[in-house]
């Protein structure tokens, strides 16, 4: 538990008083965040050289370090599209099940806010849920289900920062429908360019604090509540940047097919023929595993970094 003296407002104004003073003006406000989830950092090669800065997330103050392999800690201020749009680039993100508080989840959405961005858009590797879904592919976020935050792991939880926003913010509207429209639109134009099978679905995130991935049970508990995808970030963030006004785009990767199909019955008969490294086989199909997430991400990330840049050029 890494809870602070001083308030997110305090920490994040000094946060962002140290990156004012080395920015140079063209980047000073950045109009849009870029929040780059597990192995989709690439973006941030794809920005203007010429007019770019960046940062290690251990140099800057206040800022928390990431604990999990694939996940980089890098601030990128630069510049995106014909059109020079300023942008900060986040890659790699606190997550709660690291040990972190809400605050230092969010905290990066606070120093956003304070250096004026208008837009926030936030990428993640999430499990499938819906049958539909194949691995590899986008699925833009149009709702989400914050199961953490419905028992009480809420990162407004606390005295409400009213320089931000209300103490009851309302996030029905959390994902909004312009940015939505231009993603379509966007991925429409780049697959007429770039014909490939990949799919671009809408869907609804669920979150779960992790870190271990769910169970058969799990999954099918999570379909049956309404969900399109699990996974274990970006909601926070949602939270916090609604909460102080700002818009939102999140888009997901699928980089596994949860199971939901029921745990194999040890009193079937058909298992009691096996050996054991037939039932291991049997058993391992569908397994969620970290390396698979990080492959899956890998080979879509230059897509997804195609989408994002011209959304961006468009906004
Ligand atoms: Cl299957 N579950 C969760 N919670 N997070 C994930 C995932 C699954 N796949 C990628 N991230």
């Amino acid at each position: 538990h890494d809870e602070m003296a001083t308030s997110p407002l305090e920490r994040a104004r000094e946060t962002v008083e140290y990156l004012r003073l080395r920015l140079p003006e063209q980047l000073a406000q950045p109009r849009v965040a870029i929040v780059c989830g597990s192995g989709l950092g690439g973006l941030a090669e794809t920005v203007n050289a010429g007019v770019r800065e960046e940062w290690q997330y251990k140099d800057v103050p206040n800022f928390p370090l990431s604990t999990v392999p694939g996940h980089e800690g890098r601030l990128i201020f630069s510049t995106m599209g014909e059109r020079q749009v300023p942008v900060v680039i986040l890659v790699g993100r606190a997550h709660f099940y690291e040990g972190h508080s809400m605050d230092t989840v969010t905290f990066a959405m606070r120093v956003c806010r304070i250096l004026g961005v208008q837009t926030v858009l936030l990428t993640n590797a999430a499990g499938g849920l819906n049958p539909n879904y194949a691995v590899g592919d986008i699925v833009c976020l149009n709702d989400h289900i914050n199961l953490a935050g419905l028992v009480g792991f809420h990162p407004l939880r606390g005295p409400n920062e009213a320089e931000f926003g209300p103490r009851f913010p309302p996030l029905s509207d959390a994902y909004d429908i312009s940015l939505r429209q231009l993603v379509h639109r966007s991925w429409s134009d780049l697959r007429r360019q770039f014909p490939s099978s990949r799919r671009l679905h809408e869907g609804v995130y669920a979150y779960v604090g992790g870190p271990s991935y769910e169970t058969r049970a799990e999954c099918r508990l999570l379909r049956g509540l309404g969900a399109d995808l699990v996974g274990m970030s970006t909601v926070p963030e949602i939270i916090v940047a609604r909460h102080s006004g700002m818009k939102v785009l999140a888009m997901s990767l699928v980089t596994n097919n949860a199971v939901l199909e029921p745990a194999v019955r040890a009193d079937d008969p058909e298992m009691q023929g096996m050996t054991r490294e037939q039932l291991d086989a049997y058993l391992s199909r569908g397994k969620a595993d970290h390396a698979e997430v990080i492959e899956a991400g890998k080979q879509a990330a230059v897509d997804m970094q195609g989408l994002v840049t011209r959304i961006v050029s468009d906004l």
